[in-house]
Parts: C-alpha cells; sequence; structure tokens
C-alpha cells in the first residue's frame, strides 16, 4: 500500500473514494473479482452522481492508470448514453438504467492485461480474441453484484451490430435490447473522440459523420438519428463541455 498517495489524498474530500479505489486496484491485481465487485458495488452510485471534477485527480492516476483511464472512459460514456435516453424519451426509471448501463459497459476491461488492451502494435489474432472477451468478462463480474445484476444484458451485448455481425453472439436488429443499441453508438462516438493506444482522436463532426455512415449496419439506424439530430447539437452547453473536460 503506498502511504504516501494515502497521506495525500487524506488531505482532500472524497478520501473514501480515493481508498476505494486503491482497494479495488489491489484486489484487480490479485484477482480476487469477488472482493472487486463488492467495491465496484460501493463505487459505481458515487461515480455516476459525483461531480466529473472527481475524474480529474491527479491521485487516481498515480494509483491505477489502467483503471483511472476505463473510470473516465465509463463516465464519458455514462453522460452520452444518458443524453440520448433522454432525447429518445425514455421514462426516469429507463433513464437511470442506461446511464448506469454506460457506466459499467466496459467493466470486463479491467480484468484484461493492459498489456494487451493498450498495446500500441497490431493485436495478434490471440489478443484479438482476449479483448473480445470483456463484454462477457464483464456480465460474470456484474454476477457478483449485489445491485447491478440487472444490467448484465446490456453490457453483454454492447458489441453486437444492427446487421448481425457484431459479438459475441451475432444478434440482430431488435434481437439486440434496445439499451445496447443505445450504448453501441455513444460508446463509439467516445471512442472516436477521445485518443486510444492505437488510434488519434478525431473530431466530433468526423465521428457523427462516421456514426451515419454505419447506421443500417453497425447501429440502430433511428437510434442514430436521434443522436445526430438531438444530443450533438446540444455540444455547446456547459454540461457537455464539463464532460469534455474530464479528458481521454
Ligand atoms: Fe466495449
Amino acid at each position: 500500500m503506498n502511504h504516501g498517495i494515502l497521506k495525500e489524498v487524506d488531505q482532500i474530500d472524497n478520501f473514501d473514494f480515493f481508498r476505494q479505489f486503491e482497494s479495488l486496484s489491489e484486489m484487480l491485481l490479485l484477482k480476487n473479482w469477488y472482493r472487486s465487485m463488492l467495491i465496484l458495488d460501493e463505487l459505481i452510485p458515487i461515480c455516476i452522481d459525483e461531480e466529473y471534477s472527481i475524474f480529474k485527480r491527479p491521485h487516481l492516476k498515480k494509483i491505477n492508470h489502467h483503471i483511472y483511464r476505463e473510470f473516465k472512459h465509463a463516465k464519458r460514456v455514462s453522460f452520452y448514453a444518458k443524453q440520448l435516453a433522454l432525447a429518445l424519451s425514455c421514462s426516469i426509471c429507463d433513464i437511470y438504467t442506461i446511464e448506469q448501463s454506460g457506466f459499467v459497459h466496459d467493466f470486463g476491461k479491467l480484468i484484461i492485461d493492459h498489456r494487451i488492451l493498450y498495446k500500441e502494435d497490431t493485436l495478434s489474432h490471440n489478443e484479438w480474441q482476449i479483448i473480445k472477451k470483456h463484454p462477457q468478462f464483464g456480465a460474470e463480474l456484474l454476477s457478483l453484484s449485489k445491485h447491478y445484476r440487472h444490467l448484465i444484458p446490456a453490457v453483454a451485448q454492447h458489441h453486437e451490430w444492427w446487421n448481425g455481425s457484431g459479438y459475441p453472439n451475432g444478434l440482430r436488429g431488435e434481437e439486440i435490447l434496445f439499451n445496447a443499441r443505445v450504448l453501441s453508438v455513444v460508446d463509439a462516438y467516445d471512442a472516436m473522440t477521445c485518443n486510444r493506444s492505437y488510434q488519434k482522436r478525431i473530431e466530433s463532426d468526423a465521428a457523427v459523420a462516421e456514426i451515419k455512415r454505419c447506421a443500417g449496419s453497425q447501429f440502430d439506424p433511428e437510434i442514430v438519428s436521434v443522436f445526430t439530430d438531438k444530443v450533438i447539437k446540444k455540444q455547446d452547453c456547459s454540461i457537455f463541455k464539463n464532460v469534455q473536460l474530464i479528458g481521454c
């Protein structure tokens, strides 16, 4: 345990959050998935409700860069998913479920070796097969949760494609859960507009053009039209600027 970091975070707000985050790092390293999910059960509501500023604290990066990076992506996707659910006129209950699903959608990546996840060179066939298992890993992790098992179907299906070419099960059209179709669009938008180890970020306009191009193949075309016509147009408002400040 790094007492230097603990002493430092002891001076600031949200100490419990940082202590939990550090415990999560330790449990993931020990491959103690049950204990990891118990800690995540505590962190998920804090992360969803917390101000965006908590994700800009450098202390998190010192504790575990791998988890820090995934949490920032999770927070942004959760935000975009909520905005899209609002624009789709979902019920209050469904909006909250979609927001939660956005936060946990890639939790399966927490248990993938970061040397594979953040590899800058081309992935081998076997490495790519491991990455493609993250929806199932996420579902298995959530099956250990006390409070979030209801999110498992959306997490398991968020890489399915509208035309049946996705993974893991090649579901198509409305066979894919609505919440998973929503996540698919916002996840792709965030992936394109933030730097990844294997690709540089592109501007929002270019990402929107790519999402439109893939409407009807990768994405549900009706969800794409609501995302591009209603959600993206709000980008100049302060709430959008806050989430973009989290950084990649
Ligand atoms: Fe994913």
